[in-house]
């Protein structure tokens, strides 16, 4: 189905007043002008580092890396890498180069320490799930409001709105404040990344408070009515009980509970092999009538019915799938496993060997 949005294609000025707030729609503009985006967060690497869940990951990821960088052991590292080509996002896994996740090390590492050929074509296959889907990534504000417009249509009041993999907390904050859900809830793997958005959520409603109390008298009544940016009706209400509308939970997306949810947000650029163990765990758990949308991968199964597809380069730059659970016709076949994007090998080392030979020479 065609869309009649017009997209925005950048972020336009602010739309908070410049002077103090004096109404309910002016400290809604304010909050959401404050929601910070996390394009460029740091990654603290000793927290990982001392951070017990990640240890094998490291361990893993740093006898890879070993194997990467010593020229003597190239081709055996290509090798090992053949098999697994459709896991890795680029050409190299984000987590062995410069910018990687990985801690750093001595130049001499222990002699005690893994060695790739001990590390099983199994492991070394979750390995690159893993480092695929800890890569992070958001839409910029301009997108998000794109979303928002293009989703409001097939919304409901109230209900709850979950972000598996919610990163630095952006979309679950500003979704709080723009969309007329009763909760919204942010589930992300990392500890770093939870204890960011933690702060960036302590912030916002620090500045909520301070915006609140400062409106005229009459401004401040729970009643006050309270127009949402994507057309929606609330009152002031929607702000006073901003504290209980945001959660945000350090925790595995696959154990979280989306029982009550009504829309379940998933950027899943870099979850590619997790798709279908997703549509399967959502199919499973979620009521039926929820929303579901997720970016660049379609999401294959029975139980979801493709409301709208925003093709990359509209509502922004990668495609969006927008998903409504339904029930599952009897006897309905399971699609196959969704596809995945194959590399050709020999295409892959060329690229793969250049780019030795630029951390060589570097
Ligand atoms: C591409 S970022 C998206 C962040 C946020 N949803 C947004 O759109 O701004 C994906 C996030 O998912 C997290 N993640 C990856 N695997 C996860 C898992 N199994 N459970 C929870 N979060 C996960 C990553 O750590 C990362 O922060």
């Amino acid at each position: 189905m065609e869309s009649a949005i017009e997209w925005r294609r950048a972020d336009t000025a602010a739309a908070a007043p410049a002077g103090p707030c004096t109404s309910a729609g002016d400290v809604l503009a304010a909050l959401l002008d404050s929601v910070e985006g996390g394009e460029l967060h740091i990654r603290p690497l000793r927290a990982l580092l001392e951070s017990g869940r990640f240890a094998r990951f490291n361990e893993v990821g740093l006898a890879l890396r070993r194997a990467f960088r010593d020229p003597a052991q190239r081709d055996y590292f290509i090798a090992r890498m053949k098999p697994h080509l459709q896991l890795v996002i680029g050409v190299l896994p984000s987590g062995i180069q410069r910018h990687g996740m990985l801690p750093p090390e001595p130049s001499a590492p222990a002699p005690d320490a893994l060695r790739l050929e001990q590390v099983s074509d199994a492991e070394l296959r979750q390995w690159l799930v893993d480092d695929g889907s800890l890569i992070y990534g958001e839409f910029q504000r301009y997108e998000l409001a794109n979303y928002f417009d293009a989703i409001a249509p097939h919304l409901r009041p109230g209900g709850e709105m979950i972000d598996l993999g919610s990163g630095l907390g952006k979309v679950v904050m500003s979704a709080a404040l723009a969309l007329p859900f009763e909760r919204c809830t942010g589930v992300e793997l990392l500890g770093y990344r939870h204890a960011m958005a933690l702060e960036r959520r302590a912030r916002l409603l620090a500045l909520s408070q301070q915006l609140l109390a400062a409106l005229p008298e009459q401004a401040q009544q729970p009643e006050a009515p309270l127009a949402l940016p994507v057309g929606g009706a609330a009152t002031l209400r929607h702000l006073l009980e901003l504290d209980a509308r945001i959660e945000l939970r350090e925790q595995n997306m696959f154990e979280a509970d989306v029982s009550r949810a009504s829309l379940v947000f998933i950027y899943s650029t870099c979850f590619a092999p997790l798709m279908d163990a997703l549509a399967a765990k959502l199919a499973r758990e979620l009521p039926e009538g929820c929303l579901v949308s997720c970016t660049t991968f379609a999401l294959s199964h029975p139980a979801f019915r493709l409301l709208q597809h925003f093709p990359a380069n509209t509502l922004a730059w990668t495609g969006v799938f927008l998903y409504q659970r339904v029930a599952v016709p009897e006897g309905a076949a399971l699609p196959p496993p969704a596809a995945l994007y194959a590399p050709d090998p020999d295409e892959w080392e060329v690229r793969a060997r250049a780019e030795c030979a630029a951390y060589d020479a570097a």
